[in-house]
């Protein structure tokens, strides 16, 4: 199992280019499933959850070419198309759940493996059964795999969700495309990966969607789409985690290929801590400075609040300010699991029920560290970056999930890092 070995202190200095954006690609690589003729996908980034929502679209039967030099593919429907996403690929990544809507909607029946629990919590996907029933999808459970079917086609109806869900809106979306008619989803969520990009792309493929309130939106069935070729957006977390190496380091950093608009909670925040911030068109320059303050009360929330999947990184950034801080997680039950390996590093937290309590000043001591799911790996990484002395980070495959070529990156940067196979 490759580790990281990095030795701190070290300065993130110079110019940064963000990858695709991981989250954004899932989704519109399951809506290729949706297509009788070639599709393309560029900004594709080069990162194992791509890998195996793409190993899994081939196994379904369609021809994948992937150029691993420009970051594209091309998606092939053959004519053999099996509807089973099975247990082996879906239990390494939950996004494999998202398949389920395009297959039951296009090819009218799906066998999908239940994606599982995982470290951060409970995850279930009741809210992805409940739309896709409310459009006309009968299943049952058996043996860990959804047998889910409809008799002639999804029909177009209204339906508001109960909480709002990411993997549950994208599931629905894309089934809406084929279903009978108008279908107006409500409390949607509203991630850019979803407004923007998985809106954009449909639209570019010939649906008519439109979101007609803040959280509502619009889809007319259509019988077919349009054959595309769409570039994904840029990956926020990517971005939002270079600016807090910058922040944390006393850095000087230019993120490039990203819109400053779409994460402006975070930059705000940023700006708070100290941070000099100016931004372009899709460029960001961060100055760290050398004090960081403290931010009272920090939660994580549905966008456009501060996300969950940046909690880790700015819980690393608020350990080196000067007071204290509270971040309380609102999304996932069970997201606090890097605490216990940056208190290995010197940190000093206190976790009472879903708030974490953030003691400031701590001096980073070199250690070694185990990672338990991709962003609390990059939080990791990040502490390892201004610690004293030599980290090791143990069984990285979580951060090579979500992060493309972060140990390359890094070190353009002027870190201190190894990745020793
Ligand atoms: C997506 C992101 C993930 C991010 C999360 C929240 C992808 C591939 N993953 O995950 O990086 O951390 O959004 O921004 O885009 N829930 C239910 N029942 C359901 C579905 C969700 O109870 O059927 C709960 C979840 O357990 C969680 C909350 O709703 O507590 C939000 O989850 P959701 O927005 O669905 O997250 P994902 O789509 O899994």
């Amino acid at each position: 199992m490759d580790k990281f070995l990095i030795k701190g202190p070290c300065k993130v200095k110079g110019q940064v280019n963000i990858s695709g954006s991981k989250n954004a690609s899932l989704p519109i690589l399951a809506a290729t499933l949706l297509f009788d003729k070639t599709v393309e996908i560029k900004n594709l980034p080069r990162v194992r959850d791509i890998d195996t929502m793409l190993e899994l679209i081939s196994s379904l039967g369609f021809l994948v070419r992937r150029n691993y030099k420009n970051g594209s593919v091309k998606i092939t429907r053959l004519k053999k198309i099996k509807t089973i996403a099975s247990y082996s690929l879906v239990k390494t990544m939950r996004a494999g759940i998202l398949l389920l809507g395009p297959l039951v909607a296009k090819y009218k029946k799906a066998k999908t493996s239940l994606p599982g629990g995982c470290l951060i919590g409970a995850r279930p996907i009741n809210y992805h059964l409940n739309v896709l029933k409310k459009l006309g999808m009968q299943y049952s459970i058996k043996k860990g795999y959804i047998n889910a079917y409809i008799k002639t086609s999804l029909v177009g109806t209204t339906i508001k969700f109960p909480k709002i869900s990411v993997g549950a809106t994208e599931n629905a979306i894309l089934a809406s495309c084929f279903a009978k008619g108008k279908t107006i989803l409500k409390n949607c969520a509203i991630e850019p990966e979803i407004k923007k990009d998985l809106t954009n792309f449909l639209l570019k493929a010939g649906v008519p969607i439109k979101w007609i309130g803040k959280r509502t939106i619009q889809i007319y069935g259509v019988k077919k789409l349009k054959s595309i070729s769409y570039s994904v957006m840029g990956d926020r977390i990517e971005c939002g985690t270079f600016c807090v190496a910058a922040a944390m380091t006393e850095g000087n950093l230019r993120i490039k290929g990203f819109n400053p608009k779409l994460i402006k909670t975070e930059l705000n925040l940023l700006k708070k801590t100290g941070a000099k911030i100016k931004i372009y068109k899709n460029e960001i320059h961060i100055i760290g400075s050398k004090k960081i303050k403290n931010i009272k009360f920090l939660q994580t929330k549905e966008y456009d609040g501060f996300p969950t999947d940046l909690q880790a990184q700015f819980m690393t950034l608020l350990c080196k300010a000067e007071g204290r801080s509270v971040i309380s997680e609102n999304i996932f039950e069970n997201r606090f699991m890097h605490v216990a390996e940056l208190k290995r590093l010197g940190a000093k937290i206190l976790i009472k029920k879903n708030k974490a309590i953030i003691e400031g000043k701590t001096k980073f001591e070199g250690a070694e560290l185990m990672s338990s799911d991709l962003r609390a790996s990059v939080a990791l990484v990040l502490a390892a970056i201004v610690a004293n002395g030599i980290s090791i980070i143990n069984r990285i495959y979580h951060l090579d999930r979500g992060y493309e070529n972060i140990e390359k990156k890094l070190s353009k940067l002027g870190v201190n890092i190894k990745r020793i196979s």
